[in-house]
């Protein structure tokens, strides 16, 4: 038995906000500082009242869609967010409510960052694959704009908002061939938000701060070796990859991790440029784009990985 991706969508909120709009709008910065560093032209950022539940609903349908299977049959939600809607309940629970027909599936959300989407895939394919359930939703959805101090310029610049999801099938054939998720939590002080509720009131930072020259180093070492290990688990060498589909922080984390495997930059799925780092929802955005405009195809090899606080990383090696 594997698991196997029928469908794919995703969805982004408003309209793209370019970096000039950034500085016009105060940010202490400019597109050619943004660019020269990060590859980043643009980012979507959701109007206040928007929820990563709502994001993630329209990624879901989209996928469902694509491969023609009803939220009534769906029997697992599982939403990869750092941005949820509530404490609880689960956005999943939330999108599950909103789907309408999809009653008594298995919903709830997982938190590993920008690695959550692939974590979150990882999971669905070990249920699928134990028999246990046979039709996934698989989703990352964000609204990091919340979460951004708008007047640190070395951060708020780099996230963007929105969603990607996917359908994931037991079927006969691969499928996904082989994944792994890894933790390092001893690195939790290099990217956090180290607040919280509590008697209500927000203790601690509600703001994402990060040490970005220490995540740049970790996040280039552990993309490359965790997709070395998948592919070796798999037997197979890393330039056999046909497309790499990293997590969209920065491009020259992207090129650097690519350089590192042999895998050509022209087989590199990259969004960044347009959507800056929308955590969770990078994976499943950029995968979704590709999918669509005819690049990835049906049989060919695909490698997802993630990377993100925590710190977290993980990989999913996939026959589309
Ligand atoms: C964030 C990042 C782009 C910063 O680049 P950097 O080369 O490390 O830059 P530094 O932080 O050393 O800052 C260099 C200078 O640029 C300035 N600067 C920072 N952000 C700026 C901005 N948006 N616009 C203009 N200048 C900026 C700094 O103030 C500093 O100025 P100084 O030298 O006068 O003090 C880079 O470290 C990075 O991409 N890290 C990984 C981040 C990431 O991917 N996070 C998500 C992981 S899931």
């Amino acid at each position: 038995m594997y698991a196997r991706l029928t469908g794919t969508g995703s969805y982004l909120p408003g309209t793209a906000v370019s970096n000039d709009d950034l500085a016009a709008r105060g940010i202490d910065s400019n597109d050619e500082w943004i660019v020269s560093r990060t590859g980043i032209r643009s980012r979507f950022l959701a109007a206040p009242e928007t929820t990563s539940s709502e994001l993630g609903l329209v990624a879901a349908q989209r996928a469902l869609d694509m491969a023609g299977v009803a939220a009534s049959d769906i029997d697992l939600i599982i939403v990869a967010t750092s941005t949820p809607d509530f404490i609880f309940p689960s956005t999943a629970c939330l999108i599950q409510g909103r789907l309408g027909s999809s009653k008594g599936a298995a919903a709830f959300d997982v938190q590993a960052v920008c690695s959550g989407f692939v974590y979150a895939l990882g999971i669905a394919e070990k249920f699928i694959r134990s028999g246990s359930h046979s039709k996934a939703l698989v989703i990352g959805a964000e609204v990091f704009s919340r979460i951004l101090d708008w007047n640190d310029r070395g951060t708020c610049v780099l996230f963007g908002d929105g969603a990607g999801a996917v359908v994931l099938e037991a079927a006969e054939e691969p499928g996904i061939l082989t994944t792994a998720m890894h933790a390092d939590g001893t690195q939790n002080g290099i990217l956090n938000v180290p607040g919280q509720v509590c008697g209500g009131q927000v203790t601690g930072d509600p703001f994402l701060r990060m040490d970005g020259q220490a995540v740049f180093k970790f996040a280039v070492r552990v993309l490359a070796e965790v997709a070395e290990e998948v592919c070796v688990d798999a037997g197979i060498p890393t330039n056999a990859v046909e497309w790499l589909v990293p997590h969209q922080a920065n491009i020259r984390i992207m090129e650097a991790t690519a350089k590192k495997l042999g895998i050509d930059r022209d087989r590199v799925i990259i969004t960044v440029d347009r959507h800056g780092n929308t955590s969770a929802a990078s994976v499943p955005l950029a995968l979704d784009e590709a999918v669509r405009d005819g690049r990835i195809r049906r049989g060919q090899r695909v490698l997802l990985e993630g990377v993100g606080g925590g710190f977290t990383w993980g990989a999913a090696l996939l026959e589309f």
